[in-house]
């Protein structure tokens, strides 16, 4: 089978406790390769546009302010059934409900501040690669 890409997220509450690299790890171990990466501090415009589906819900405001508190680093990972693969690794949103060896069972300390996004479908997938890489920041 192919390798095909998600998009990932590590977000706020995990880097602020420095474990980057322990999600990372996690994610390669699921045989996942990061393609492109970087840190950066989301603008509050940028979080609402990349969460505009929630806009309607009732956490998307407290969603927004916690993407911005602080870094996140924005992740391209490849491999066979990627979307998939990351979703079983990341495990449930809401870490109560994750699966033991899941990132989010593992590392994460609520369902809002649940350590890691991941694309749900590789549609969104595409969409959300675009949203904050340019092609020639992916190197496969
Ligand atoms: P994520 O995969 O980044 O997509 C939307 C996020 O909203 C989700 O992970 C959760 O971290 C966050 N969130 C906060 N509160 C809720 C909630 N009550 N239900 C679902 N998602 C929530």
């Amino acid at each position: 089978m192919a390798a095909t890409r998600t998009f990932s997220i590590i977000k706020p509450d995990a880097t602020r406790r420095n474990l980057t690299g322990a999600v990372t790890r996690m994610l390669e171990e699921a045989g996942l390769r990061v393609v492109a990466s970087k840190r950066i501090l989301m603008s509050r415009e940028q979080a609402e546009g990349f969460y505009g589906v929630h806009r309607e819900r009732p956490f998307f405001n407290d969603l927004v302010t916690f993407m911005t508190s602080g870094p996140v680093v924005v992740q391209v990972l490849e491999g066979e059934n990627a979307v998939q693969r990351n979703r079983d690794v990341m495990g449930a949103t809401n870490p109560e409900n994750a699966e033991p060896g899941t990132i989010r069972k593992e590392l994460a300390e609520s369902i809002e501040a649940n350590s890691v996004h991941g694309s749900d479908s590789e549609e969104n997938a595409r969409i959300e690669i675009d949203f904050f890489f340019k092609p020639e920041e992916i190197v496969g």
